[in-house]
């Protein structure tokens, strides 16, 4: 479609402005065309500006997603080559199980503009404002493969730490197990869901949901949250940021299968650990109590030691924090 073609043209300019008459040379299009693309562009809501005479300029600021645009920017084998951008949605790792009966590759992935329903762990709401983040959910077939759960989280939250450092040229932190935090707030949030199939009802298919605030924060979680954009004031990277997190997310799935790859996995987590040393308050089916945390074990739970100075090895709950645990608010 001509309108993805001179949005691509544009966006390997950005910020510059590229003649009219070069577009449609370019393009094999009359410069009316590319005038009507533009139109439907701006009606779409990218920022465009026409300069009279000149041509036409995709500001920086300009955060719409496209398929094409996150395409040419994978480097990946499969994660995203069967990539869905969407307007809003209810919840993309909803729209992704609805669509597991059509037989999607390994990899597939839905991006939405917008979640009404986003779901986060535990139940709980993951607010998902129109244009304001990623919503992103991956498939993954295991092909028989046995697959711990919570590893695939901890290669999502490294993978999604990685891209905001390489995209935003920040460090990340990360709360066990799920959520990536900046400046001491939640960024992102990591939802992983099994589905379970066949007569065994035996887990064959997984379904990884990342959020990532990038740009307004609700006022009423804007206490415990924050984005990419309000930490570095830069916008506009949705579409990069979310074929980062694709290309990196790749790289460490792959090399979580190899031996030495795991352990590397987890080091990069545990350095970047939140609440490493202090003393938490661990939340879970037992009820709460304090503990230290002091890292992550092989398996990927989190190693504690009690009060009366024993450790212990956490596989569900999760921690807080003595101002979060006594907040409604969630993300
Ligand atoms: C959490 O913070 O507890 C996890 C939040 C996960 C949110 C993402 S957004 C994309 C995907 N779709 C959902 O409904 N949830 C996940």
């Amino acid at each position: 479609m001509l309108k993805k073609k001179v949005l691509y043209a544009l966006e390997q300019q950005r910020g510059a402005i590229v003649k009219g008459g070069q577009l449609a040379d370019h393009l094999g299009v009359s410069r009316t065309a590319v005038w009507k693309a533009i139109r439907a562009l701006r009606e779409d809501g990218n920022e465009i500006l026409s300069v009279p005479n000149v041509g036409y300029q995709l500001l920086q600021t300009n955060d719409t997603l496209s398929e094409e645009i996150i395409s040419e920017q994978l480097s990946t084998e499969f994660i995203g080559r069967e990539l869905t951008v969407l307007p809003t949605v209810h919840s993309t790792n909803q729209c992704l199980k609805e669509r597991d009966a059509e037989g999607m590759a390994s990899g597939a992935v839905i991006i939405a503009d917008g979640q009404t329903r986003g779901r986060g762990r535990r139940r709980r709401a993951f607010l998902s404002e129109k244009g304001e983040g990623i919503y992103m959910s991956i498939l993954l077939r295991l092909d028989g493969r046995t697959q711990d759960l919570r590893q695939l989280t901890i290669c999502a939250a490294v993978a999604v730490a990685k891209a905001i450092n390489s995209v935003c040229d920040v460090q990340c932190q990360i709360k066990w197990v799920n959520d990536i935090f900046l400046g001491g707030k939640k960024v992102c949030g990591i939802l992983t869901e099994g589905i379970l199939s066949g007569e065994l009802q035996e887990l064959d298919t997984v379904i990884l949901g990342i959020g990532v605030n990038t740009g307004a924060v609700p006022e009423e979680i804007q206490s415990i949250a924050t984005s990419t954009g309000l930490e570095t004031g830069v916008y506009g990277i949705r579409n990069r940021l979310a074929a980062e997190i694709l290309n990196q997310f790749e790289a460490v799935y792959l090399a979580e299968r190899q031996n030495n790859g795991r352990r590397e996995i987890l080091n990069y987590y545990e350095r970047r650990m939140l609440h490493l040393g202090q003393q938490v308050w661990v939340c879970g089916a037992q009820g709460d109590f304090m503990a230290t945390v002091r890292g992550l074990s092989e398996a990927g739970a989190l190693v504690i030691q009690r009060e009366n100075g024993e450790m212990e090895q956490i596989t569900s709950g999760e921690i807080k924090i003595a101002k979060e645990r006594t907040s409604n608010e969630s993300q």
